[in-house]
This record gives C-alpha cells, structure tokens and sequence, in this order.
C-alpha cells in the first residue's frame, strides 16, 4: 500500500518509522511519502494561511499551495492508479474499525491533515469531482491539527494489511472486529503470571476448554459493552447474537424488544 501525507510538520509523523508502521516499511509492505506542503508556496515567507471571507478569528489554508501539492502527489502515480483521499476534519464522518477494514484494502491513501480552521473548502471540491474524497473525523473533539490524526488512522489501517500483524487471526478478535465482534468491545485479558499481588485470574482460562473459554470471553465482552458503550447494544443485529448471548444480555438487565433487538429496561431508561 502507499500513503502519501501531506503537511506543514513533516516531523510529526516521524513516529510512522516505528513499532509495527516502521517495520511494515522496512518489509516495503507499506510505502510511506511525506511531503512538506510549504515546499509548494512560492512566496518568501512560505505562506500557507490566509483570512477567512467573511471575517471571523482564525486563519484558513491557502488552497493554491494544497493544488499544486495534490496534483504532484497524483501525477507521481502509475498510469491509472487513483488515489483515495482522506481529509480528517472533525465535521468528517466517524473514524470506524469498519472505515479502517475499508481503507486498508485501498492500494493507495493521500491524507491531507490540516492546520488553522482547516482547508480552503475548494480542495475539497475540486479533487472530491475527481476522486474518492473521505472527511474523517476521529472523534467528537478538535484538535490543533489533522497529524495526531493521520497517526491514529495509518495506525488502525496499517494492522490490518496481509503480513503486518505476526498473528493474522489477532484482529479478528478486537473490539469492533467485523463479523462476531462488530458491536463488542474485547473484554479483560491475562498473562503469567497465575498469582500477582494475590489477584488471580479467572479459573476458566486454565480450563484449558476452548469451548468455555470462548464462551467466558463472549460474556466478558457483553459486560464490558453494556458497562461502558450501550449504545453499541442498542445498535447490535439481533442476527448476530446467539441464545446464550440473549441470556446474558437478559442476565444483565437488557430487555428483548419485539425485533429482537435489546434495550435498556425501562427503568434504567428513567433513571
Ligand atoms: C483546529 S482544527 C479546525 C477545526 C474546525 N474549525 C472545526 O471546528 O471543525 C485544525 C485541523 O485539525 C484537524 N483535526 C482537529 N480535530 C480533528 C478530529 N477530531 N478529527 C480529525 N481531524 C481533526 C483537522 O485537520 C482540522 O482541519
């Protein structure tokens, strides 16, 4: 895959030369470019920013430098090869596992992390005529600038590519895995040793018994979920849960509603 970043911190993204995104570089499975957007400025003092139209605090990116680096960034590509484009933006749409599973089977991501009040909207317009253009958002929160973002989204995409994970099968498992995991978070986990501070570990998962084990997890999951994101319960397909999870979903205090779906009681509801 090639990822191709845009920005005025080209530092900031030093940190894709590391852990899991650093190797997977080195193996030349991932093909990261990094490019200075004040090296398309043609002024003396480099000028990216500019007033906004209409007034108001704040500066916004000038979209001449951002043309000029795009198109150089798309030219460089082989004969057909389209890029998608990823803006983040915190009014984007929401920065997914499902979004991240999307991307990674993508050949080839541009992200254009902003600073200031963001990008001269014109950008957006005139390469989203083109091309696949996704604003992203990682969450309900602004942040200086899109670089901590990028980092967070190569990251989640990067883990997900063939051969970067050592074991394949480990992000089948994580919370929000498409399949059985897609509205679950991944409950607790454990290492040696058994004992540690005179806490120890739930006896099942020396059961050796994968079939209770797998269950015990499950469980664990729904009680996480339930605890700390109910919303991903109310969102669950019916389709996906089995009877054993409509027994704990029920042990939990959650209420089968007529399609199958589960809802906080209605007292929890009032409360
Ligand atoms: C200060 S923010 C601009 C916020 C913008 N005025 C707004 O209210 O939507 C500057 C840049 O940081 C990045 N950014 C900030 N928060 C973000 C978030 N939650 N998700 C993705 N990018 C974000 C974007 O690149 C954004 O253009």
């Amino acid at each position: 895959m090639r990822l191709d970043v845009v920005t005025i911190f080209p530092e900031y993204l030093e940190p894709l030369n590391l852990s899991l995104v650093g190797k997977a570089r080195a193996r030349g499975q991932l093909d990261v470019r990094v490019h200075d957007l004040r090296k398309f400025t043609h002024d003396r003092h480099n000028t990216v920013d500019d007033t906004p139209y209409g007034g108001g605090p704040g500066m916004v990116m000038k979209p001449e430098p951002w043309g000029e680096a795009l198109d150089g960034i798309i030219a460089s590509g082989e004969a057909g090869e389209r890029p998608t484009l990823v803006v983040p933006t915190p009014s984007g749409r929401p920065f997914t596992q499902q979004l991240a599973v999307e991307l990674s089977g993508k050949p080839w991501l541009v992200f254009t992390p902003a600073r200031y009040e963001g990008i001269d909207r014109r950008v957006i317009e005139e390469y989203g005529e083109r091309f696949d253009v996704r604003e992203v958002s990682i969450g309900d929160y602004v942040l200086a600038g899109g670089e901590a973002p990028v980092l967070v989204m190569v990251e989640a995409v990067a883990r997900l590519l063939p051969g970067v994970l050592g074991n394949a099968a480990s992000h089948q498992d994580d919370s929000f895995a498409p399949g059985r995991m897609e509205s679950l978070l991944e409950g607790p986990v454990y290492t040696k040793p058994p004992e540690w501070r005179g806490r120890s570990i739930p006896e099942v998962l020396l059961s050796g018994h994968h079939g209770k084990i797998a269950r015990w997890r499950r469980d664990e999951a729904f009680r996480r979920t339930a605890a700390n994101r109910p919303d991903l319960i109310e969102g669950c397909d019916p389709a996906a849960l089995d009877k054993h999870d409509r027994r704990i979903l029920s042990e939990l205090g959650w209420r089968e509603l007529p399609d199958g779906r589960f809802g906080r009681q209605r007292q929890a509801v009032e409360e």
